[in-house]
């Protein structure tokens, strides 16, 4: 590896970690050569990061090294979390993405982590894992992606080891501009293939609007539909410090929300009209301990089931009205209000706190006894979400028998109630288990509810990563999509879990259709083969044609009851993929149904009748847009 250090550059490091100036600038484009800081840390070179708990000794040593002479030597550490830092504020830019390689050795017993520390718009301070290895080898940290935005700051990465006392050693590191890799213009957009069986959406995080190729990718294929990883989840949403003052004025059962983590990805669907499933009300993950304790301390007892209801219906209320506040034109068109209920046997999860190692025990379970906090989440719901919102339950392992039966039976009551409009299934999935039959079982007793069904986190692993590996996962995927495309009349949407293995949650089971080049892997080609593309070059020129199917439409001289001219499926936007529909439709296309208020929007001329000189105009008008 080439170690370089800018003497410059390495001054003004020194003069900004010491607070003294603030920091020129020194950033450009092209990754390769525009290394913003890197250094070998040899004997000599002024080392720039200063010791989170001020108490470490941070020097050049030739104990152990990885390259050169000489590595970061950390010793003197007495917390977990004392460690070598580097402030970023001033060397980096807010939604830029960054790479940062280094190389890590401590004890085998200690987890070495490279993490992210920030203060959000809330002033809160926020810890982020970016990658963690256990060993007492050197590891690599390789190009490892992170970016922050605008309202983050006294942003800092950070070396840390979970023994409190070992020394640390880091060498050979490098912080750079990620490299801008251009995504395939030329090949088909998966939201257009599929746009006459279901929509097609994706799962993105704040920390992927910094990468022009990612999002590039996410406007291109999954623009149906986007669902935030994390950043809607309790968790992130729930502000304690606010939680705790309102307890300590007396009111215990109104629980304060915050969108600060969610702010950044509204802001990106609001600006780029995309539609958003709210992921999620009520879980037992991702939700904190706190928030079912007295004056939500973390050691305070379990609060009654009647002050959970409380709580249940205030934090759903308070999530709708900051929503509606703050963001009143994003179309959050659907929301997952409770998250895995059940478990695989078909029973209620175990009573508990879920705790720091995530232990599977739902709290909602110690405080109701049972599942019995699932209709009032979506009474709820229904009561506070905007009309029209679809609600949702959403589940893992929902092809396992005993699973699939408890989420029928419960959606079954709920539907009869009018609480429900869908079922969600995670699909989360690895290419020897379930097989692609369990899987369509699964799906044609959701379908058999008449309930909207969603595929809402799909991904397939694969521990094979090799080339014959990735093709028997595309094979798997291809056979998933043609289940999912025979039950799409029941099916509105297939969400994937991420766009890019290296940014997925399972990324070394290389999960996704795209690889960390941005690039299609063979499952992308396999799902896409045996679809053909609709050409609309040649489908436009269509002129009137007579409406024959079974829709009655009635319209008047003056166009109707259009809701959005164009807007053909009615998804609220208007898109290629509306035209397409409409030229299926105009050709007789049987397996085409549109909705009166469909073709209202579709007569976009308004003379009354839709027809192929309204798909026409309809293409005029967004090559306009484009
Ligand atoms: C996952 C996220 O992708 C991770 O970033 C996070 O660390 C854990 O949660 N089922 C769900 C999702 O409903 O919310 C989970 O998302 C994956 C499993």
């Amino acid at each position: 590896m080439r170690i370089s250090c800018n003497r410059k550059l390495l001054a003004a490091l020194t003069a900004a970690a010491m607070g003294v100036v603030s920091f020129p600038t020194v950033i450009s484009s092209s990754a390769a050569d525009d290394v913003i800081y890197a250094t070998g840390f040899e004997a000599g070179e002024e080392i720039v990061f200063t010791g989170r708990g001020g108490i470490e000794v941070i020097e050049s040593s030739t104990e152990q090294v990885h390259g050169g002479d000489a590595a970061m030597c950390v010793s003197g550490r007495e917390k977990s979390w004392n460690g070598p830092q580097l402030l970023l504020d001033d060397i980096c830019e807010p939604g830029v993405e960054y790479v940062v390689s280094a190389w890590g050795k401590s004890e085998w017993y200690s987890t070495f982590s490279l993490s992210m520390e920030y203060t959000d718009a809330d002033g809160i301070r926020q810890y982020s894992n970016l990658k963690s290895f256990q060993g007492d080898a050197w590891n690599e940290f390789s190009e490892v992606k992170f970016s922050f935005s605008a309202d983050q700051t006294n942003v800092y990465l950070y070396f840390e080891c979970s023994d409190a006392t070992c020394k640390m050693y880091i060498d050979d590191f490098v912080l750079a501009p990620a490299p801008v890799i251009p995504i395939q213009e030329d090949i088909p957009s998966l939201s257009d293939l599929y746009s006459p069986y279901f929509n097609i959406g994706t799962a993105i995080m704040a920390s992927n609007l910094s990468s022009p190729s990612f999002m590039a990718l996410v406007e291109k294929h999954f623009d149906d539909s986007i669902t935030f990883g994390n950043e809607l989840k309790p968790d992130f949403v729930l502000n304690k410090a606010a939680c705790q003052a309102m307890a300590a004025e007396g009111n215990d059962t109104n629980p304060q929300v915050t969108l600060s983590a969610a702010r950044s990805l509204l802001n990106y669907c609001r600006d780029h009209n995309l539609p958003v499933r709210g992921h999620t009300l009520v879980w037992h993950s991702q939700t904190p301990d706190w928030f079912f304790k007295e004056n939500y301390a973390d050691d305070g007892d379990f609060v009654s089931r009647e002050v959970m209801l409380l709580r249940m219906e205030n934090y759903i209320k308070n999530v709708f009205a900051a929503l509606e506040a703050e963001y009143p034109t994003v179309n959050i068109y659907a929301w997952d209000v409770v998250n895995e209920a059940w478990q695989d046997d078909g029973n209620p999860r175990n009573p508990g706190e879920q705790g720091s190692s995530g232990s599977g025990n739902s709290a909602w379970v110690k405080v109701f006894g049972d599942n019995s906090f699932i209709e009032p989440a979506f009474t709820y719901a229904r009561k506070y979400a905007p009309e029209g919102t679809k609600l949702f339950y959403n589940d893992y392992n929902e092809y396992m028998p005993q699973k699939t039966q408890a989420i029928v039976d419960m959606a079954t009551d709920l539907a009869a109630k009018g609480l429900i409009d869908g079922i969600g299934c995670q699909s989360h999935l690895d290419v020897s288990f379930p097989s692609t039959s369990a899987y369509e079982k699964a799906i044609a007793a959701f379908a058999a509810t008449g309930l909207e069904v969603q595929i809402t986190e799909l991904d397939v692993t694969t521990s094979d990563t090799s080339e014959a590996g990735l093709t028997t996962q595309a094979q798997y995927y291809s056979d998933i999509m043609d289940v999912l495309v025979k039950y799409s009349d029941s099916i509105s949407a297939v969400v994937f879990w991420g766009v890019t293995d290296d940014q997925s949650w399972r990324a070394e089971k290389l999960p996704l259709l795209f690889d960390a080049s941005f690039q299609a892997k063979p499952a992308y080609d396999a799902i896409v083969d045996g679809l053909e593309m609709p050409d609309i070059t040649t489908t436009t020129t269509t002129t009137t044609t007579t409406l024959t199917t079974e829709t009655t439409i009635v319209l008047t001289s003056t166009g109707g009851a259009y809701t959005l001219l164009g807007d053909v499926n009615c998804d609220g936007m208007f898109k290629v993929s509306d035209i397409i529909l409409l030229n299926r439709f105009l050709a007789e296309d049987n397996s085409i149904t549109i909705t009166d208020t469909g073709l209202a929007n579709a007569d976009f001329d308004q003379n009354g009748v839709p027809d192929g000189d309204d798909a026409a105009a309809m293409l005029m008008r967004l090559a306009a847009l484009d």
